[in-house]
């Protein structure tokens, strides 16, 4: 399964730390957003990933992120010229998609804990697949009501009454009929490809599938000033308590075999010193 990760928009929630850089280059806590959507790709076995920008972002990406190939992936980019919705990403993207399923996570979605996607992208054949989170909040997302079985009743994109608490993150699993089915949208009243209206169009035909995410799995949002400190809290409090890092490429990148031991040592040695470096020493000794 190949990966896009679409890290669009102007960020204005996050004036004035979004006046030179993007949100998704912003810090959550030791390093910076994009490389949680990266790590949770890359820990479940997406190597090959299109990441999509704006065109004044999307050579920062690639100043911060290169080909990759330091973490054993293979990382394009393109650009979206003008904010058109979640779904315009299989368009920009339908030569890198082609006809094969593809794995779409939004550039400023953090995931932690076991959401067993590697399991899922594994086995993966048809179809569409969303997640659901409880929230308390449900009305600022898409929302997904569940039958008692899991089965998917309805999805609506931030509805004034919501029909359950379940929002619906960012982090969508399709099948090669993507682009397709995209082609086959309307934009929306505010002019957008909706991910809802896509995820809608599997679901008229049955083939859309929800997971419900567990209590102990966090999904955090990092849009405003509140949530952003927030998530930089919530990472430092667990890789404090751990003296394990969140979404460390490196580390993944060795774990999941991406890169072998010798690669990771070279990618470490030409680290400038840091607390990260020392990190990623005690990672290589404890294997040693
Ligand atoms: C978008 C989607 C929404 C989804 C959310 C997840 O909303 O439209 O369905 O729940 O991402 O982050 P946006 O963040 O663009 O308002």
């Amino acid at each position: 399964m190949k990966g896009i990760v679409l890290a669009g928009g102007a960020g204005t929630r996050l004036y004035p730390l979004t006046r030179v850089a993007s949100k998704q280059l912003q810090p959550v806590y030791d390093k910076p957003m994009i490389y949680y959507p990266l790590a949770t790709l890359l820990g479940a076995g997406i190597r090959e990933v299109l990441l999509i920008s704006t065109p004044q972002d999307v050579p920062r990406f690639e100043s911060l992120l290169g080909d990759g190939s330091q973490w054993g992936m293979d990382i394009s980019y393109a650009v979206q010229p003008e904010p058109r919705g979640i779904a315009q990403a299989f368009l920009i993207g339908s030569d890198f998609v082609g006809d094969r399923s593809v794995a779409l996570i939004l550039g400023d979605n953090i995931f932690h804990g076991n959401i067993g996607l590697a399991r899922l992208v594994e086995s993966f054949t048809t179809g569409a697949h969303i997640f659901g989170y409880p929230v308390r909040d449900p009305e600022r997302y898409g929302v997904v009501d569940l039958d008692h079985d899991g089965n998917v009743r309805s999805l609506v994109e931030k509805p004034t009454e919501p029909i359950s608490n379940l929002a619906v993150p960012g982090l969508y699993l399709y099948d090669g009929r993507v682009v397709e089915m995209t082609e086959g949208l309307v934009p929306s009243g505010r002019g957008e490809l909706e991910i809802t209206d896509l995820n809608k169009a599997y679901l008229d035909r049955g083939e859309l599938v929800a997971t419900r995410l567990a209590r102990g799995i966090a999904w955090l949002d990092s849009g405003t000033h509140e949530s952003l400190l927030e998530a930089s809290n919530f990472i430092a409090t667990i890789e404090h308590r751990q003296g394990l890092k969140i979404a460390c490429l490196e580390e993944i990148a060795l774990r999941t075999g991406a890169i072998t031991p010798a690669e990771f040592a070279t990618l470490v040695s030409a680290m400038a010193p840091s607390t990260y470096r020392e990190y990623l020493e005690r990672v290589a000794a404890e294997r040693a």
